[in-house]
């Protein structure tokens, strides 16, 4: 039975003891638990869009791993999910032993690996002048944004490959996966190389059934982004840039992207860039047809 076909007034009504509608009840949660039984390794799970996907997760029933270099809050994360569905493991993205591990750890303490939410990124200088950018900089942010992804892509595919029960690979990309001009060059470089990865690795990886997909969201209220557009800690990301008016993107979002993603809502899906922009990237905002005034 589908949640599409339960039908909760002639489900439930007709029995209207409190046990047939405690299990009624039961049945609606167990529906809406997407991710049952599935096992998932967050990196950079203990803050910002990281943390809601964790969340979101675990609610949908995964046992979620959170891997981080923030042991503290990391840890926090955790008590907060419940140490039944949540656990930490440090990790640097750019250490491919941590990576490894991280990803051996949630095979060890779960038996599989079925979601692998690759968040990591950092948006580096905000030198805008490429005469002033500097090579360590820019080296640093591919490192965190680029080889972070590759290394976790290849070793969540190795446990997935070898466990023979496919899997689904998401990376965190940005609406700077496929425009320019919205962040220094280091930041849209590497979230090109994203998608790039993303695409490549959908093809490899289809034949062992692991589905490789990307998100790009637009601004979201982040500590990342609150430092680098300069808000308040409880300040929204108001922008006359938007495309959609009256709605902003929070991470709860761009958790429900991933949720879509790494559940079998999605299961075709493979090789794509869900894009989280309310139409920014579509839109030419030197010509436009259509009254732009809000
Ligand atoms: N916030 C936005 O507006 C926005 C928009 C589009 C895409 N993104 C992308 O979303 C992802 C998350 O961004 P966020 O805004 O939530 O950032 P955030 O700074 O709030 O969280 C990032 C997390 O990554 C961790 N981290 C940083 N370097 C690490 C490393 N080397 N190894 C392991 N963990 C590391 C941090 O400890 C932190 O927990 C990034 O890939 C970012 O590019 C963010």
């Amino acid at each position: 039975m589908n949640l599409e076909d339960f039908d909760f007034e002639s489900d439930c009504k007709p029995n209207r003891s409190i046990l047939s509608i405690v299990t009624c009840s039961a049945l609606i949660s167990f529906f809406h638990c997407r991710l049952e039984a599935k096992v998932a390794l967050v990196t950079d799970g203990a803050s910002g869009l990281g943390r809601s996907c964790a969340k979101l997760f675990s609610q949908h029933g995964a046992k979620v791993v959170i891997a981080d270099i923030q042991d503290e809050l990391g840890h926090s994360v955790c008590k907060e999910l419940g140490p039944s569905s949540a656990s930490f493991i440090h990790c640097d993205v750019t250490n491919e032993s941590d990576v490894e591990n991280a990803v051996n750890g949630a095979v060890a303490r779960h038996g599989k690996l079925d979601i692998m939410l690759i968040n990591a990124g950092i948006i580096g200088s905000p030198t805008v002048n490429i005469l002033a950018n500097d090579r360590g900089d820019f080296q640093q942010v591919l490192n965190v944004n680029v080889i972070g992804p590759f290394l976790g892509t290849k070793h969540a595919a190795r446990v997935m490959i070898l466990a023979n029960g496919g899997g689904s690979i998401i990376n965190m990309a940005s609406i700077c996966s496929i425009i320019g001009g919205a962040t220094p060059h280091a930041y849209t470089s590497s979230k090109h190389a994203v998608l790039g990865l993303t695409r490549n690795t959908a093809v490899e990886l289809g034949r062992f059934g692991i589905r490789v997909n990307c998100i790009s969201p637009y601004a979201v209220a982040t500590p990342q982004s609150r430092k680098f557009l300069k808000l308040e800690e409880d300040a929204a990301i108001v922008d006359a840039y938007s495309n959609l008016k009256g709605v902003a993107l929070k991470p709860e979002d761009v958790a429900e992207a991933a949720l879509y993603l790494g559940s079998e809502d999605s299961s075709y899906v493979s090789g794509h860039n869900l894009v989280l922009d309310g139409a920014f990237t579509v839109l030419n905002q030197g010509f436009c047809m259509f009254d732009q005034s809000s």
